[in-house]
């Protein structure tokens, strides 16, 4: 997948822009507040996908404006193809000059991983966020992942109300029996699905983490599930203290995953380098996935990954990815004086030059 050109007007504060980009690293370079992540999301939004930033639609119109207009030129499968999205409350989608219903029939023409600041907050924040993260990337690669998630989903509401139907004393132990066969067999399944691409999390991250720490230090993504036990024993055992509180205390939902550098984990030990170099990893090892479905390696695009990464980090970012187009935003010069080749462009008050 290469971006080769990308036209817009009423684009945020961008002025009308037309540019071209090369096939290997673009580097988007700034001071603040001048335009640089509002022109990654432009291409961003060629996914199908709402804004990274989780911003409305209408907000991508520029100030005063009627509508927003953006145009692609991309190569996919080797073929030339050519998308438009015009903005206002929502977004209308062209591709190849033939109008979609919605702008997510765009999903699978155009692919990209973008990462932004707030990916960190999966390595260093609280396990929700990790096993959404695990519940994303399993569901974009087994569809029926989804499924067995809402099974269990479902189970486990119902286990939770009848709990609190019992007002802290056990009985109806039929109708848990009931909820927690349900609750087993596809807690079983997602436990299975997690471990297992935390094994195949493992192999492609740790190599790309490998390269990017100059063989220095070693990743591993570790499974954590809530009950190292049998579930169905775990949840009989926890019949007593769940009917106290009302919840269900173990089970897939309480489940966590480790990231380890050289066996310490980064989310409690790591520095901030580190913690970054591990969330750069994932991104990177999620493009793989995309790659192994799709056949295509997907454009990598970054916001503000630079900061906080030494020369040799950065270096491996602005030149060792290889086959794949990468754009970068960046606020400080001397954090691409590394760069080997590509281009470089610089956005001033709006104007991309
Ligand atoms: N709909 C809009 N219309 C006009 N201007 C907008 C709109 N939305 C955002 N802006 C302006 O765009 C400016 C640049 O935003 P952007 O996030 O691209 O900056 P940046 O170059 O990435 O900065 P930083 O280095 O701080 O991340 C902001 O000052 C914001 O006020
Ligand atoms: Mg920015």
């Amino acid at each position: 997948m290469k971006v080769k050109k990308l036209c817009g007007e009423n684009f945020r504060n961008l002025l009308p822009f037309s540019l071209e980009f090369c096939e290997g690293t673009n580097v988007i370079y700034g001071n603040n507040a001048q335009g640089k992540t509002n022109l990654i999301e432009a291409i961003w939004l060629f996914t199908g996908a709402k804004s990274f930033r989780s911003a409305k639609d209408s907000e991508m119109v520029a100030f005063g404006a009627g509508n927003a207009r953006l145009k692609l030129d991309f190569i996919a499968g080797g073929i030339e193809r050519q998308a438009a999205l015009t903005i206002n409350n929502r977004r209308y989608a062209e591709l190849d000059t033939k109008k979609l219903k919605s702008a997510s029939g765009l999903i699978g023409n155009f692919c990209a991983t973008v990462f932004s600041p707030t990916d960190l907050a999966v390595v260093k924040e609280g396990p929700a966020l990790r096993r959404r993260f695990l519940d994303l990337a399993i569901g974009q690669l087994y569809p029926n992942y989804v499924t067995v998630l809402k099974d269990y989903t479902r189970a486990l509401t119902q286990r939770n109300a009848v709990l609190k139907a019992m007002e802290g004393k056990l009985k109806d132990s039929e109708l848990l029996d009931v909820f927690e066969n349900e609750l087993v067999v596809s807690g079983e399944k997602i436990a299975d699905y997690r471990r297992k691409y935390c094994e195949r999390l493992t192999v492609n991250a740790s190599e790309i983490y490998n390269e990017l720490s100059s063989l220095r230090e070693e990743l591993e993504a570790v499974y954590m599930p809530s009950c190292s036990e049998d579930f169905a024993e775990s949840l009989y055992k926890a019949r007593r203290t769940d009917v106290y509180s009302g919840i269900t205390s173990v089970g897939p939902h309480r489940d966590d995953l480790d990231f380890k550098i050289n066996g310490i984990s980064a989310r409690t030990f790591g520095s901030q380098g580190q913690q970054r170099s591990i969330a750069i990893s994932l991104k990177l090892a999620e493009a793989k996935n995309l790659y192994d479905i799709l056949g295509e390696e997907p454009v990598v695009i970054f916001d503000d990954v630079m900061s906080e990464l030494d020369k040799s980090r950065q270096s491996f970012i602005l030149n060792h990815i290889k086959g794949k187009q990468v754009f970068i935003t960046c606020p400080d010069p001397d954090n691409i004086t590394g760069l080997a080749d590509g281009k470089v462009f610089t956005v001033e008050g709006g104007k991309i030059k």
